[in-house]
């Protein structure tokens, strides 16, 4: 089947290389990338394939339910791909509302337009929402994750990742939306906000900041590369089942204070630096408030139903990221000095 696919959140970090994978893999496929382009959306994330023939950027809001209608109508989707979503943990935590906001109300707008317009034929359509690990709340030092661990939200971001996730599951129960849903780990890789505990100390270790580790630095995280995670939503796409949710990662945890040291050694390494440079800038500073532990995925039931396995081992996904932070110094520049919000304006508005 050829698809017109609504992919919301295109020009954030996953969002842009999922749009860049579907955009060059099936070039029989339509892809309509929505995005609000918050301080989060960077179109200079897809500049290599902006002009792509079978790629189109549409500014707008998923919270907007009559512009989905309108949007809907014009381009007869046949799928959605839903990233959309405000996304840091550290922001939900002094802003709650704009993540009922956008991930709660947004993605309930755009399950109630894809309802209204495939009632008269759902056959072959896919609403695919990409959720967190986040939703199952903390670990302690032993278990996983698996689909049946109960949800445990703690943060007001995995709150409200896990409502949407409800709505989803709802909209397939009561309507028989065709819904498929994946629950992935920590991402790393290109393109990553530098807010987030990886691109945030590459940045600060190459302008000589500080490294702040909340607390002691003892909390564990599952991090897969970015691209291992866009591939695994392909093929739960193409080849997962409807009404079926799939735990995405990569047996891949790392405490925090241990990577930020890989991380520095690896930079002190490839700058030709002495040996311990970067680690002088590991800062203790308070810890989140309400701060999971643990988190670790399950991913057996891709692996076996589906056939998925990651492809990178973590210290070549990370000495790629950090080639790659170093390669485009522009793009970090223009990310922290606020320049890349005229991008938009050049390229779209003439
Ligand atoms: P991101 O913050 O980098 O990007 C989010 C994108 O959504 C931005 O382009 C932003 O402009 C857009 N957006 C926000 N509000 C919008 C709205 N109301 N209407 C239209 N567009 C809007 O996020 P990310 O890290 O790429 O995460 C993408 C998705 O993957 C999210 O749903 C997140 O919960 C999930 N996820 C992320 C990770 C991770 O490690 N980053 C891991 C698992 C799951
Ligand atoms: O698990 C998936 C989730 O991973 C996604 O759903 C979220 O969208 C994504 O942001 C990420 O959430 P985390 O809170 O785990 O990621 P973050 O990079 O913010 O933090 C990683 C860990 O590092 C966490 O234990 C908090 C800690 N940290 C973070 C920052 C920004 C620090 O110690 N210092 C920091 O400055």
């Amino acid at each position: 089947m050829k698809h017109t696919i609504l992919l919301t959140g295109g020009a954030g970090f996953i969002g842009s290389h999922l749009t860049r994978l579907f955009v060059t893999k099936y070039p029989d496929y339509r892809i309509v990338n929505l995005d609000k382009l918050t301080y989060a959306g960077n179109l200079e994330n897809l500049r290599d394939i902006e002009h792509a023939p079978n790629y189109q950027f549409v500014k707008g809001d998923i919270v907007d339910l009559p512009f989905l209608r309108t949007l809907f109508a014009e381009h007869q989707f046949t799928a959605v791909l839903h990233c959309a979503a405000e996304s840091h943990v550290d922001r939900s935590i002094t802003d709650p509302l704009a993540f009922v906001t956008t991930n709660v109300i947004g993605t309930t707008a755009l399950l109630q337009a894809a309802k209204e317009a495939w009632k008269d034929d759902m056959n072959g359509k896919i609403f695919y929402h990409i959720s967190t690990d986040e939703v199952y709340g903390s670990l302690g030092e032993t278990g996983f994750f698996t689909e049946e661990t109960a949800y445990d939200p703690r943060s007001p971001y995995s709150a409200s990742k896990a409502s949407s996730d409800h709505l989803v599951r709802a909209f397939h129960h009561t309507y028989k939306l065709p819904v498929k849903l994946s629950n992935c780990s920590n991402n790393y890789g290109p393109y990553h906000f530098p807010e987030k505990l990886i691109p945030l100390c590459i940045n600060n270790i190459l302008t000589n900041k500080p490294l702040p580790i909340y607390g002691k630095g003892e909390n564990v995280r599952d991090w897969l590369y970015v691209e291992d995670h866009v591939r695994a939503i392909d093929v739960i796409f193409h080849t997962g089942k409807i009404g079926e949710t799939y735990n995405i990662g990569g047996h891949n945890e790392w405490k925090n204070i241990d990577l930020v040291k890989e991380l520095c050694r690896q930079v002190d390494q490839k700058l030709g630096r002495d040996k311990g440079t970067s680690e002088k800038l590991i800062t203790y500073v308070t810890d989140r408030a309400g701060h999971d532990m643990r988190y670790a995925i399950d991913a057996t039931k891709l692996k076996n139903e589906l056939g998925w396995t990651p492809s990178l081992q973590f210290e070549e996904g990370i000495s790629k990221t950090i080639d790659w932070y170093l390669a485009n110094g522009e793009w970090l520049n223009h990310v922290t000095s606020g320049d890349y919000r005229e991008y938009y304006e050049k390229m779209y508005r003439g």
